[in-house]
């Protein structure tokens, strides 16, 4: 059975996207869809989905459209993340809220969310619709619990790891998670296979969302594509804010919460002082240690998954490879 390299499947959603018929009117509404879909990003979610298909099928290109679902819903998620997170960048371009304007920023994310499902159902085998769509409904529910917890914590003086744990599953981890299961399903594998995938999934997700709030302090933004420090100017309480925190003497202490607490302040001084105390704490090994501990975790239960494990090879490697990325 053919098995598809990382770069075979990118390749293949890739140019999947780039025929989605996207370009009609109003052409206020869908050209920032295709703008965005068009930036690329690593198309991380359809290639997962597509992997774990491709452990037990070799006919990838029969889940195109729910891989495109996925990417779709996710890029949706973007949206309206860049407007309540007030980001400028992403993907090394303007947000969409940035280029047109925030009520665009919106609607096109509407339209993307509602296109998302449509593609999740279109060519679907019927006997495998509902389990397909109740995978997909639960993950994008659990993502806007998820966005709303993290924008609650930006104003909780008290958040712990656990709690931020909790978050990054519902924001981050479940949408890989789904994916993961959703490539299973549509092969027929075993309900026990999938969630061992789905699983696996949550653990990846857990160390790739810590890893993100890694780099949005210490990435380098030509390849991250994204502004550094818009997490610690909006207060996020990140794994690295939260254990600062834990770990901080009296005077760091102090002046964290100086700058939690301060209304007016430049942007520039709040990102180098918490960074400076984020250094001298070693927070960046701390979270690095998370991430491994993750990793190992999620191996594990990756291999319960009742396939060969040299069959399960491109997909170590490329988690692997994206839990040592700098974008
Ligand atoms: C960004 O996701 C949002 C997070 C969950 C951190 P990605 O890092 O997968 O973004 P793209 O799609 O590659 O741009
Ligand atoms: C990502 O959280 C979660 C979702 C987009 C659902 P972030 O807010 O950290 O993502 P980026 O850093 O903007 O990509
Ligand atoms: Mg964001
Ligand atoms: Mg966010
Ligand atoms: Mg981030």
């Amino acid at each position: 059975m053919k098995q598809f390299s990382h770069k075979e499947l990118q390749e293949q959603i890739q140019s999947y996207i780039k025929a989605l018929p996207y370009s009609h009117e109003p052409k206020g509404l869908y050209d920032p869809v295709e703008y965005v879909l068009g930036l690329g990003g690593k198309r991380l979610r359809p290639v997962l989905m597509m992997m774990a298909y491709n452990l037990y099928r070799e006919d990838v290109e029969k889940i195109l459209s729910q891989a495109a679902g996925m990417e779709t819903y996710h890029n949706f998620t973007l949206l309206h993340d860049d407007l309540m997170d007030h980001a400028d960048m992403r993907r090394g371009k303007p947000t969409v809220h940035r280029k047109w304007d925030e009520n665009t920023a919106i609607l096109s994310g509407d339209a993307m969310l509602i296109l998302s499902s449509q593609f999740m159902a279109q060519g679907c085998p019927t006997d495998k619709l509902p389990e397909v769509l109740r995978i997909f409904g639960q993950a994008a529910l659990e993502i806007c619990d998820g966005q709303q917890w993290d924008m609650e914590f930006e104003h909780r003086k008290e958040v712990s790891v656990n709690e931020y744990m909790e978050m990054i599953r519902l924001k981050t981890s479940v949408l890989l998670g789904a994916s993961l299961q959703l490539g299973a399903v549509l092969a027929g594998a075993s309900a026990s296979d999938a969630q061992a995938l789905y699983d696996f999934g949550i653990r990846i997700g857990l160390a790739f969302q810590l890893q993100d709030d890694l780099l949005d302090v210490y990435g380098d933004p030509a390849v991250f594509g994204k502004n550094i420090g818009g997490d610690i100017l909006s207060n996020k309480k990140t794994f690295m804010l939260i254990s600062a925190l834990e770990k901080a003497n009296e005077a760091q202490h102090a002046e964290l919460q100086k700058w939690i607490t301060a209304e007016v302040f430049d942007p520039a001084g709040k990102i180098a002082a918490v960074t400076r105390i984020y250094n001298e704490l070693d927070i960046r090994a701390l979270c690095r240690n998370q991430i491994d501990r993750l990793y190992d975790e999620g191996l594990s239960l990756l291999s319960q998954v009742g396939v060969e494990p040299s069959r399960k090879e491109i997909l170590i490697a490329f988690v692997h490879s994206l839990m040592n990325r700098n974008l």
